[in-house]
């Protein structure tokens, strides 16, 4: 972990219709950490993801990805910047008239037509994920984990700098989240990459994460370590970790 933050979010805003979404959210990622941002549903985890890469321009704010502010940059610019960050969408987002090969294939696709070159590649990012065997089957016929797991794949079929989960383990059972876990950790040391896990799962946050932000009310309540969470007497963090609701900070 270095000490220059590789992404440097400020003051970033976003409504949609009249609802306040982020309320200025400031937030360091640190290369080579693994941040966990928890959040109750409907915070705005989702919606602050996909500013990071670009499917959404804030209404104020800057986002500093290696010092390049990319709200200001056009899709054609942001087009290498994407290429350096992998997501795994809350839904997975494979497509489902494409097998899996298809699937971890369609990145590649749109710049490179050799197919042996995309076997290759496609190969070798399955093996990442433990799906080798599966490439002709049908989204339809894959379990969640398999899913989320080729998703997973296409994600780092360009070896990313950053990856962004999106509620990884969300929906599985234990057993299979536990592999997912694993699975994000092995990616980290493997590719080195500095990564953004958003959950609900304190366990979870506790196996994948180096630092654990947590957004509550359209801003960053509180960052720290899981211990530092968990010892927390702050109310929306007590609230948060003890799995109470509160209906006194619904974001509305
Ligand atoms: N495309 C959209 N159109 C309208 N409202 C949206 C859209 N996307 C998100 N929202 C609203 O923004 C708020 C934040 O949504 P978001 O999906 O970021 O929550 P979340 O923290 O990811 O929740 P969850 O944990 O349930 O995935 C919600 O109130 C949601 O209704
Ligand atoms: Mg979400």
């Amino acid at each position: 972990m270095s000490n220059l933050p590789l992404i440097e979010v400020q003051n970033l805003t976003q409504t949609i219709g009249a609802q306040e979404i982020l309320r200025g959210v400031d937030l360091s990622i640190y290369a080579g950490e693994t941040l966990v941002l928890l959040g109750k549903s409907g915070s705005g985890k989702s919606v602050f993801l996909r500013h990071l890469i670009g499917l959404m321009k804030p209404l104020q704010g800057k986002i500093l990805f290696e010092n390049t502010d990319i709200t200001q940059l056009t899709e054609r610019q942001l087009e290498p910047v994407r290429r350096k960050i992998g997501m795994l969408f809350q839904d997975g987002a494979l497509f489902d008239s494409l097998n899996v090969f298809d699937n971890v294939a369609f990145p590649l696709r749109e710049h490179d037509k050799r197919e042996k070159k995309i076997q290759d590649k496609v190969y070798e990012a399955l093996t990442m994920v433990n799906m080798t065997g599966h490439e002709k089957k049908m989204p339809v016929n894959l379990s969640g984990g398999m899913r989320k797991r080729v998703a997973l794949a296409r994600a780092i079929i360009f070896p990313p700098s950053v990856i962004l989960y999106d509620e990884p383990t969300a929906g599985l059972d234990p057993i299979i989240s536990d592999s997912i876990n694993r699975l994000i950790r092995r990616l980290q040391k493997q590719l080195q990459v500095t990564s953004i896990v958003v959950t609900h799962d304190l366990v979870s946050a506790n196996h994948v994460g180096d630092r654990i932000a947590l957004l509550d009310r359209g801003k960053i309540h509180f960052w720290g370590s899981l211990e530092e969470l968990k010892s927390s007497s702050d109310p929306v963090v007590r609230n948060f970790v003890e799995g109470r609701s509160d209906e006194t900070n619904e974001v509305e």
